[in-house]
């Protein structure tokens, strides 16, 4: 498709003609980079922050695979890493005029998209970041710093049901929508953007047990049974844990409030604002619930999508 390529480089242009492709859920092909599945802009902007992204020590990076909790972990990291300049009660903080993709920026949407390569440099300490690329393909500066990252996993039955919402949603008017069985077989078999989920979780979880210093694993499910044992967490791994004052003051409480579904859905700039590529912000907060796949898989997906997950995480202690 001619114009998903549009303004990409001839290096990329390149290199996604040699790579193995399928249909994509959005646009007309996905192509098998480095061992994931990724459209054009997306590969080439990843082929930049690979070239040009130094990490240092400081910096934080959020990873997640799409529709696994990504704006919740950007609102929660933003939140705990700034309550020192802007009070988390304070009627102008941030979040509540600014989308949080907006806040923490993704490598491969915005700071490396359309071929920029900015001066990072220049940002305010700590900085954060995030991405959807797998950990494999992170750049070297990510893995031999001692920056920290945090990953976010949801369960796949559930992150399913989110991404076919999500992509029904954005797709452009021309295009038909994805029917749910056509989308099912695309992720059980793996095809979809950063997939196949599996080994975006597994390369996160293993490097996790093995530097549980450098990579904090944590659940989308977990978390909205336990946000403030989470937060508190994720502090404490940042490096920035809550000091007696602060949690006698209910600042934890206050975090977890601040970034619930339910604030952050309703404020003016989620309702109506555009954020990541130009989207409607509002598609980025649906029921924000655990378990929604019982209200769309057939029993026989339910027994499909679950061996798959057996199959391939069993063995590495990875549940849902
Ligand atoms: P649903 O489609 O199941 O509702 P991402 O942020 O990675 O795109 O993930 C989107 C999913 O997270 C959506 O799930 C969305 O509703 C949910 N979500 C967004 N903000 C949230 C929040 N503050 N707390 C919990 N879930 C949230």
């Amino acid at each position: 498709d001619e114009d998903e390529e549009n303004g990409i480089s001839a290096e990329c242009k390149e290199l996604i003609h040699g790579c193995r492709k399928e249909k994509g859920w959005r646009t007309s092909f996905l192509y098998e980079f480095q061992g994931f599945w990724c459209q054009p802009k997306e590969i080439d902007a990843i082929l930049s922050f690979q070239k040009h992204y130094l990490a240092i020590d400081s910096d934080v990076i959020l990873a997640t695979i799409p529709k696994s909790g990504t704006t919740w972990i950007k609102s929660l990291t933003f939140a705990i890493m700034n309550r020192n300049n802007v009070p988390v009660s304070d009627g102008n903080h941030p979040l509540l005029a600014s989308n949080p993709h907006d806040l923490v920026p993704f490598f491969e949407y915005k700071l490396y998209a359309n071929n920029q390569n900015p001066n990072l440099s220049i940002l305010p300490k700590p900085r954060i970041f995030a991405t959807h690329i797998p950990f494999g393909s992170l750049s070297e500066s990510i893995k031999s710093s001692d920056c920290r990252i945090v990953y976010v996993c949801r369960n796949p039955l559930d992150t399913f049901i989110s991404s076919w919402h999500y992509i029904n949603q954005l797709r452009r008017e021309s295009r038909p929508p994805i029917p749910l069985e056509e989308a099912f077989d695309m992720y059980c078999k793996g095809v979809i953007g950063y997939g196949p989920f599996w080994e975006h979780m597994l390369g996160y979880w293993k490097e996790s047990q093995e530097r549980p210093n450098k990579v904090l694993f944590m659940k989308y499910e977990d978390m909205k049974e336990d946000a403030m044992s989470h937060v508190k967490m994720l502090a404490n791994f940042l490096g920035l844990p809550f000091s007696v004052e602060e949690e006698k003051q209910g600042l934890i409480e206050e975090i977890v409030k601040l970034c619930s579904f339910k604030k952050l859905k309703d404020l003016e700039v989620n309702q109506n604002g555009k954020s990541i590529k130009n989207f409607d912000n509002k598609h980025l907060f649906r029921k924000g619930e655990v378990g929604d796949w019982v209200n769309y898989l057939s029993p026989s997906m339910v027994h499909q999508l679950s061996k798959i997950m057996d199959e391939k995480l069993g063995d590495f202690g990875l549940k849902f």
